[in-house]
């Protein structure tokens, strides 16, 4: 079988979902930007062949340059992982007459407006929404949606330009930084918790999901720096109190007719009980989230998916043993990471359940916390009690410091 694989060595985490196509046997065909010799060898080594394009962006280019590139061959899947990919994929799916899922269903997965309509229509409660492409038209809807309320990009990722907004004073704030984008999504601000809903489906089926908590909102955590964020895997999926959200995660996948791969949703509950979706998208959820969901079901999604897509059948065994959470960490100060302070401590404490340290070494200029979530380096950390899993999560939040300058 011949899979081409869009981008199959960015972001972090695709690579091994590269490797994991190669190793449940398929061809893997790589298309990127990247120059070759720049692909992690855990991609490049599993690639059967590897064509590199000016530009992803130039969709039109792209697919008229793998078809002319693939004519050899019979190409059988497309597939891609990172979100600014999606719509590719699609075009290029149809272009070589390829099954899987069409631009008419991609769709609705990337545009976050068109996303809650096609949802509310199927009684799912999404956000009150508009679309705004000036700043009247902002004005406009916050007047039908009211405050507080969130604007951001349509297709957005990682909560980049996205605002509260409590009053008509801070929206004339809020609306200047906003001005390089044509489009904006304004959504009723709903307040409560934050989850996850992520699945690997095959066609059409759920055949594995997993229920995460953000710890603080990504909202909040993306906009202070001080915070450790969390991501934290919960073990107890079947409980009662996730009911209403599995139950509309289904509902969600249903609705957009989604058949084989990943999903990750994201999905609030009101103090009050009631679950309101957020947004969807159809790959895995990033920032080494996979790995957190293997550590905690000791198994290997990685290798779920690749056999899902290529197969078209998932025989991972995964056992729900631990609730296992990701902490990523920043530096205090600017420049490079020089000193560690308070690792020692927390291993002689905690030691048997911190499975991953993953820190940028001393020496290391820090990461850019406001591009990517991994920020200065992360800890995994497991545990049975999800009790004992958040002091040990938290531990790591607060007694871990990383000095840079
Ligand atoms: N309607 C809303 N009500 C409350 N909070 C919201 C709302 N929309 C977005 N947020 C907050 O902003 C964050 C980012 O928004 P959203 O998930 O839509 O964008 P994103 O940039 O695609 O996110 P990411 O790529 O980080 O998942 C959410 O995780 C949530 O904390
Ligand atoms: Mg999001």
């Amino acid at each position: 079988m011949y899979v081409v694989m869009i981008s199959p060595g960015y972001p972090q985490e695709i690579p091994y979902f590269t490797r994991a196509l190669a190793q449940a046997g398929a061809r893997v065909l790589g298309v990127s930007d990247q120059p070759e010799g720049a692909l992690p060898p855990e991609a490049s080594r599993h690639l059967a062949a590897y064509l590199q394009v000016p530009s992803l962006q130039d969709e039109d280019a792209v697919v008229e340059a793998v078809r002319h590139w693939a004519s050899p061959v019979r190409v059988d899947k497309v597939e891609c992982l990172w979100e600014p990919g999606m719509l590719l994929a699609a075009h290029l799916r149809a272009a070589l007459g390829v099954q899987g899922m069409t631009v008419d269903e991609t769709l609705p997965f990337r545009d976050k407006d068109r996303m809650k309509q096609v949802l509310s229509a199927a009684g799912v409660r999404t956000p009150r929404h508009a679309r705004a492409t000036s700043a009247e038209e902002c004005r406009e809807a916050a007047r039908g949606i009211g405050f507080p309320l969130i604007l951001k990009p349509i297709a957005g990722a990682g909560s980049a330009d996205t605002y509260r907004v409590d009053g008509e004073a801070q929206l004339e704030e809020t609306l200047p930084l906003l001005k390089h984008l044509s489009e904006v999504n304004v959504e009723e601000f709903i307040e409560g918790e934050e989850f996850t809903f992520d699945t690997v489906c095959v066609g059409g089926e759920v055949a594995y999901y997993s229920i995460t908590k953000y710890r603080p909102h990504p909202l909040i955590a993306r906009t202070n720096e001080w915070v450790s964020p969390q991501i934290v895997m919960l073990r107890d999926v079947d409980a009662e109190e996730y009911a209403a959200g599995r139950e509309m995660g289904r509902a969600v996948l249903r609705a957009l007719n989604f058949q084989t791969g990943f999903t990750h949703m994201e999905w609030f509950r009101k103090p009050s009980g009631e679950v309101v979706f957020g947004e969807i998208a159809c790959r895995p959820p990033g920032a080494r989230s996979v790995d957190v969901m293997n550590y905690a079901g000791d198994t290997d999604l990685f290798a779920g998916w690749a056999e899902a897509v290529v197969k078209g059948e998932f025989t991972q065994q995964f056992e729900r043993r631990y609730n296992a959470a990701i902490i990523f960490k920043r530096a205090q100060g600017q420049g490079r990471i020089y000193r560690t302070e308070g690792l020692e401590h927390l291993l002689a404490k905690y030691g048997e359940h911190i499975v991953v340290i993953d820190l940028l070494p001393l020496g290391s200029p820090r990461r850019n916390w406001r591009q990517t979530l991994l920020s200065d380096g992360y800890l995994i950390v497991r545990h049975p009690d999800l009790a004992r899993a958040l002091e040990i999560a938290d531990a790591v939040g607060t007694d871990l410091q990383l000095y840079a300058g």
